[in-house]
């Protein structure tokens, strides 16, 4: 039986205890701490049968002899410092700290916790709620072989999970949890075109989001990739073709250069957060 423990129960931390509840098979048991409980009743209807769990408002009110298997700690930066010191007193060799904390680094955590302790850091997104984040992570190298395959499954319980170097974690920020936005912003301006054009609000909202649902099965089940599926509905001399030739190099052009922006705004938050 593991032992896995949840701090912080918001946005993030109760989409993981959704998508523990749901998606985790096997021995586990699931101790979930909310301030104020509010997402309580909500988990505990959610219960599948698969896997335990408890429900509790502070560090002070788990059971004192607890044996933490993970530690995940799911509250916002500037409380996480004080976090640690709540919790170090679960952590045993056998333990390891998943964090989702942005702009916090293996490093700050190696420095706050227990030497030797095994620490991920991982960027979820948004997705987290429907099962569907694109969540990268790393590994310090104290995590073992039975609790990296314990993370692999822990992370791809709410979506998909790529193992990366630290730098492409950073990096994720911008491009899939930034992306997640900036891909809706785009969508968004083809509603506005179709509106412009004629086209009540609600359908073309509906027409683009029915687009957008198309493309992910074309491209996730029928497996033809993003560009074979613009190529599909491109015609010589047809209208996609006098689309993309206004739009395909500026638009790239300034993708590279919004997500450049976002990088750079990404390392400087990061910095800030070090202090
Ligand atoms: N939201 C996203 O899309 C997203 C994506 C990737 C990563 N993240 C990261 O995920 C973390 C959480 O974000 P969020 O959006 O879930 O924030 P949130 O909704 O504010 O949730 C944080 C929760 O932590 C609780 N908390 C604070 N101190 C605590 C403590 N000492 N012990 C137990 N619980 C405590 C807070 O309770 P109180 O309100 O009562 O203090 C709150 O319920 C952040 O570090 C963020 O950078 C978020």
């Amino acid at each position: 039986m593991s032992n896995i423990i949840i701090i912080g129960c918001g946005n993030m931390g109760s989409a993981f205890a959704k998508g523990f509840q749901k998606n985790l098979s096997g021995q586990h048991h699931l101790h979930i701490i909310d301030h104020e409980g509010k997402h309580f009743d909500t988990l505990k209807k959610n219960r599948s049968g698969f896997i335990e769990a408890s429900f509790y408002h502070n560090a002070q009110t788990l059971p004192k002899k607890l044996k933490a298997d993970a530690l995940i700690f799911c509250v916002k930066p500037q409380v996480i410092e004080e976090t640690l010191q709540e919790y170090t007193s679960f952590i045993t060799p056998n333990t390891f700290a998943l964090s989702i904390v942005a702009g916090k680094t293996v490093a700050f955590f190696e420095q706050h916790l227990p030497k030797k302790t095994a620490v991920i850091r991982s960027m979820p997104t948004l997705g987290a709620s429907l099962g569907l984040s694109t969540t990268f992570y790393c590994e310090n190298q104290f995590v073992t072989q039975k609790q990296s395959a314990l993370v692999k499954q822990l992370l791809q319980s709410i979506g998909m999970a790529e193992r990366v170097s630290e730098e492409l974690v950073e990096k994720s920020v911008a491009h899939f949890a930034s992306g997640l936005g900036i891909s809706a912003l785009f969508e968004n301006m083809m509603l506005e075109a179709a509106v412009k054009n004629g086209f009540p609000r609600d359908i073309a909202e509906k027409a683009v989001c029915q687009n957008l649902q198309a493309i992910t099965v074309l491209n996730g089940e029928q497996n033809h990739g993003l560009l074979a599926i613009a190529d599909m509905v491109t015609s010589k001399g047809g209208t996609t073709q006098a689309a993309r030739e206004v739009m395909t190099k500026k638009l790239q052009e300034l993708v590279y250069q919004g997500m450049e922006a976002a990088l750079k705004r990404s390392a400087e938050l990061a910095k800030k957060k070090e202090r």
